[in-house]
């Protein structure tokens, strides 16, 4: 016993590794293991030896087992160091920046928009950026050879050959989903409805893609006047002042009428845009009453029911508020713009707490 137990302790603290203490331990007290075998030899011993032989046995065994364990322990500790060695960090190296992202002078404008909406009671309605030719002409009233359709430089897509249908389009403006609104909820109704829209122009003040916002408001008492106060409230909200003067242009549209474009009072003194005081005037939306045909497109009665439209683009209200000289710069996902531009992330514009700080 003493043999088999040198044997074994001196071979488990040689062992090199997890894979050759497995073997030994076989060796020694698995099944057939050495150990094993003289502790079924017991059977055969008389009672007096076995009384002796087999505490020893046991003792053995236990060491063994002990010493297995141990040394077990020992190499996972030491792979364990070795891990560590091999996958150092230098936690001394200087942190990173801090890369906070900001919110895109867009998306902001937007929720801006839309907060100031939705205290008059508007809700938010969106429709596809890929749209039926019906939607953003017809249904507003732009049929098949209007002028309208040709000044909108619009991205038609393409259709199976053989397929005479009319092709979708990118939508030219936000106007379908007035009429997409009114499919759904039918009247009364108030919208507005953000989002992207496309034309194939690119200068300094125009691209390909960019930003407009609707409102529809119909029900069966709704008038110019409604419209004025809406607009009214809104420049002044937007623009953080508390007066405006606005002055409605009488224009032209196919789905309004009349028609009214909107300019604001305004000063450029030293270069900076005041809203609400001087003799500038700035054009900054296209409204008016909606036209009997486009109600009639949306599935609703132009008999009972009558409303405003309104579209304005994001981009160049966020411009004016925000004094950004080139359109072009909102996408050009340079980082510098956006970290000058851009608005924490956490800061949600609101009435309450204040739109734009
Ligand atoms: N859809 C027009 C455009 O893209 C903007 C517009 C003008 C929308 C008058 C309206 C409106 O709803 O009443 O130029």
């Amino acid at each position: 016993m003493d043999d088999l137990r040198e044997k074994y302790i001196g071979l488990i603290a040689d062992a090199g590794d997890e894979a050759t203490l497995e073997d030994l331990r076989v060796q020694a007290v698995g099944k057939k293991g050495e150990i094993s075998l003289q502790m079924r030899s017991l059977g055969q011993m008389s009672p007096e030896e076995r009384q002796v032989m087999g505490p020893k046995l046991n003792a053995l065994k236990d060491e063994i087992n002990s010493a297995l364990a141990a040394k077990k322990e020992a190499l996972e500790d030491a792979a364990l160091d070795e891990r560590l060695r091999a996958e150092w960090l230098d936690v001394t190296l200087p942190a990173r920046d801090r890369r906070a992202g900001s919110i895109h002078p867009i998306s902001q404008v937007t929720e801006e928009v839309t907060a100031i909406f939705a205290d008059m009671g508007f809700s938010v309605a969106e429709g596809p950026q890929v749209e039926s030719d019906w939607h953003n002409f017809d249904a507003l009233n732009i049929p098949g050879h209007h002028p309208a359709r040709a000044e909108m430089d619009t991205f038609y897509m393409h259709r199976a050959e053989g397929d005479d249908r009319p092709p979708h389009v990118l939508r030219t403006h936000t106007s379908p989903v007035q009429i997409r609104s009114m499919e759904l909820t039918g009247a009364p109704i108030r919208v507005i409805c953000p989002g992207r829209v496309y034309r194939a122009d690119y200068d300094q003040t125009h691209t390909p893609m960019f930003h407009q916002v609707e409102g529809l408001a119909l029900d069966t008492d709704i008038s110019m006047a409604n419209l004025k106060w809406v607009l009214e409230e809104f420049v002044k909200a937007f623009f953080e002042v508390d007066d405006v003067e606005l002055r409605f242009r009488a224009s032209h549209f196919p789905f309004t009428e009349p028609s009214a474009e909107v300019d604001i009072r305004c000063s450029w003194e030293g270069g900076q845009l005041k809203v609400g005081e001087g003799d500038d005037w700035l054009e900054i939306l296209g409204s008016g009453m909606v036209h009997p045909k486009v109600i009639a497109a949306g599935g609703i009665d132009p008999n009972v029911y009558q409303g405003f439209a309104f579209g304005m683009g994001i981009d160049r209200i966020a411009m004016l508020k925000y004094g950004i000289p080139d359109l072009r710069a909102f996408f050009d996902s340079d980082l510098r713009w956006l970290r000058h531009y851009g608005f924490a992330s956490l800061d949600v514009p609101t009435l309450h707490g204040g739109l734009s700080r």
